[in-house]
């Protein structure tokens, strides 16, 4: 199916892509189009090899070797010099390329047997919430796609960490399933993507991974206004017991495992009756990054809607 253009959604070790061929833009465009996602955000290339990868990216930075011996299949994506094979519609035209070699032994396979990195995003709508099982994915693309492979449940839950090296600097484009301060022991500290000149991405829209009903954080002044017809996603524990629609994201505060529920848990408070979702604030450490990222995010979407 990729080798002949077509879309094939998979499970990588994150969420779900979309795939189709990196290296026809015409199946790339395919992308674009099913997800109705503006055409000026470029696309990640998945590879199962250091060979593919050099086919596709530039590697001349010992640090960048370091990232890739250590964190690589795994999720960490590096924005990369493009070599002259991958498309324009990929990079959106600029001389970069992001590339990453997931974790799963489905998306290892699906590109080995494709021989060629396979273009994928997170398999949902443009601005939608992440697809963490191959339902979320047939919910919101079933019609649309060639194919998905079912590889059940994902298991770091949030899409990669995204760094670009430049200028002899490393930036951080979006937090993700690869905490900062691993990457850090290699690169020293990331910058803030705030001081990068480099394209948006949508990870960096003020909005984005929403749900389709109203989404705000719990603060001290709505947690005791709750009732039993709203939906909310705590922490550690439930702690306002009029909420009816709720679910924990770690009981015991790992945010390893709150990384894992948290799509699966939105969609479900989605699909869920609650007619406003209320989300608690997790700590900023860690995996905590990626999490608060998502959340702001999704709240941002709602925000002087009420
Ligand atoms: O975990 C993941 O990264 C998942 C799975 C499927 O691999 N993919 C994913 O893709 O999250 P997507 O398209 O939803 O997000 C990719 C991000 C976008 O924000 C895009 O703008 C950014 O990567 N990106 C891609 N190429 C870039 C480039 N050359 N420079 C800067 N950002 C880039
Ligand atoms: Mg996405």
């Amino acid at each position: 199916m990729i080798k002949s253009g077509g879309l094939v959604a998979f499970p990588t070790e994150t969420v779900y892509g979309l795939g189709a061929d990196g290296l026809n833009a015409e199946a790339a465009a395919k992308i674009f189009e099913a997800k109705n996602r503006p055409s000026f955000n470029p696309l990640i290339l998945h590879v199962n090899s250091r060979e593919m990868l050099d086919k596709v990216a530039v590697v001349e930075d010992e640090r960048i070797e370091e990232l890739i011996k250590n964190f690589m299949p795994g999720p960490l994506t590096l924005v990369l010099p493009k070599k002259g094979i991958v498309p324009e519609i990929i990079t959106s035209g600029h001389p970069t390329v992001a590339v990453r070699m997931p974790a799963n032994d489905i998306a290892l396979k699906l590109i080995e047997l494709s021989e060629r990195p396979i273009a994928a995003p997170s398999a949902n709508s443009f601005g939608f919430l992440s697809p963490t099982k191959a339902e979320h994915v047939a919910k919101q693309l079933g019609d649309k796609i060639d194919m998905i492979l079912d590889g059940g449940e994902t298991n770091v839950g949030v899409e990669s960490t995204i760094i670009e090296l430049k200028n002899g600097e490393f930036y951080l484009l979006r937090p993700g399933g690869l905490e900062p301060e691993k990457i850090e022991s290699i690169t020293g500290k990331l910058k803030r993507k705030e001081d990068n000149i480099s394209p948006n991405s949508p990870g960096q829209l003020k909005f984005h991974y929403s749900t389709y009903k109203p989404i705000k954080f719990l603060d001290e002044d709505n947690i005791s206004r709750i009732t039993d017809k709203d939906g909310v996603l705590f922490f550690r524990k439930v702690l306002n017991s009029k909420a009816k629609y709720t679910r924990v994201l770690s009981e015991d505060g790992n945010l390893r495992k709150a990384a894992t529920n948290l799509f699966k848990y939105l969609h479900e408070l989605e699909e869920s009756p609650a007619e406003i979702i209320y989300v608690e604030r997790v700590p900023e450490t860690g995996l905590g990054k990626a999490i608060m990222d998502r959340l702001t995010k999704a709240t941002n979407k709602y925000l002087g809607n009420e």
